[in-house]
């Protein structure tokens, strides 16, 4: 579909930048009036076919922790209790419902609380119990703020938790051999999932949805991107939690600015964290075998460097996969540049990947 921005592409670029509105993406800095979120706790998507659903999950590496009624909660084998909650659509479409942020300590949770349009209700029915916050958002999505959450037990000196790997050493380099006598064996199988790591919108209502986030979290910029033929149009930002000295994901979510040919606000994909690049490998070939389809990937990422796999659930949401993505904390520079290539290496990006895919997936 041709925009009026394709057309006004071929203009000089000094006299279309200077027709065209600027729409900058100011600066943001975080401060104490904000509600200080800690971290990504989990999802919430509604699908049409609850028990699809729940058999891509499993060989996704989502493990099942609970199921009560319509909803299914999955976990990774982080600390947060669960980090997917998917229920049965009550509209036979898949919809996404909002991510969950955890708070800092109860006085953020409660500040989250007197945020203009919150309810608060329990999650006693949860695995881990706590409360939430949940903000309905003028376009129809949801932002939610939990705590008080009992965590798992995460004892992280007895090494991953793995369905692939038998035996994994050190990589043995060129000149460094630090595996000695060692081997590396694996097995066939999902890449178990360690956390939730990010989500991300096409967001139609941009300027206003990104001065929420912003004014009122410790959401700060780490990349903003600016249109390849207008430099005075900001398109998309990778945002991290700003944790002081703390170090924290490159990007928790990302907003970018619809193009004008969408109608709707949709989330592009979610992203959850696994071991290593032989469990996405792995990771990959079970999803393959199991006949989900592949949508990009394996690859490595630019900005946030992670080592990437994206895939079509059964829904059609797009679902990753990423080892190895970068941290950054406060002494980390917010960078401009201009919207380029997403990938260092891996297969060409598909070119309906920016696409809403729920509503390009033909039923099978
Ligand atoms: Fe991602």
């Amino acid at each position: 579909m041709v925009n009026a921005l394709d057309i006004l592409s071929y203009l000089p670029r000094f006299l279309r930048e200077r027709i065209t509105p600027k729409m900058p993406i100011p600066d943001v800095k975080n401060d104490p009036s904000k509600v200080q979120l800690a971290r990504l706790g989990h999802v919430y998507f509604e699908h049409p076919d609850l028990n699809k659903f729940a058999r891509f999950a499993k060989d996704f590496g989502f493990v099942e922790e609970k199921r009560d009624g319509n909803a299914i909660y999955f976990r990774g084998y982080g600390r947060d209790p669960y980090i997917y909650v998917a229920t049965k659509s009550k509209t036979g479409k898949p919809k996404f419902m909002g991510p969950a942020f955890v708070a800092r300590d109860q006085k953020e949770f409660d500040k989250a609380a007197k945020l203009p349009g919150a309810t608060v209700k329990s999650l006693d029915r949860a695995p881990g119990g706590g409360q939430m916050v949940t903000i309905a958002r003028p376009n129809g999505t949801f932002m939610h703020v939990v705590y008080g959450q009992q965590e798992r037990d995460v004892e992280e000196n007895k090494g991953e938790p793995t369905a692939t790997h038998d035996s994994q050493g050190p990589f043995n380099t060129p000149f460094e051999k630090r595996r000695l006598g060692q081997f590396q064996r694996y097995h066939e199988g999902p890449a178990l999932i360690h956390k939730l790591g990010h989500f991300g919108y096409v967001c139609k209502e941009f300027d206003e949805e990104l001065d929420f986030y912003t004014s009122n979290f410790n959401l700060v910029h780490s990349d903003i991107l600016w249109h390849p033929q207008f430099s005075n149009i900001d398109v998309l930002t990778f945002m991290h939690l700003d944790l002081g000295q703390e170090w924290s994901d490159h990007h928790i979510m990302f907003l970018q600015r619809a193009p004008p040919e969408v109608k709707e606000t949709y989330v592009h994909h979610s992203s959850y964290e696994v071991a290593d690049f032989d469990t996405q490998l792995l990771g990959h070939e079970w999803l393959a075998k199991n006949k989900w389809k592949s949508v990009w990937g394996v690859g490595r990422h630019i900005l946030g460097s992670q080592i990437f796999d994206y895939w079509q659930d059964s829904s059609g949401f797009k679902i990753e996969h990423y080892a190895d993505g970068d941290v950054v904390n406060q002494d980390s520079p917010t960078r401009r540049e201009v919207a380029g290539p997403i990938s260092v290496w891996g297969p060409e990006l598909p070119k309906d990947f920016g696409a809403d895919g729920t509503k390009l997936l033909v039923p099978s």
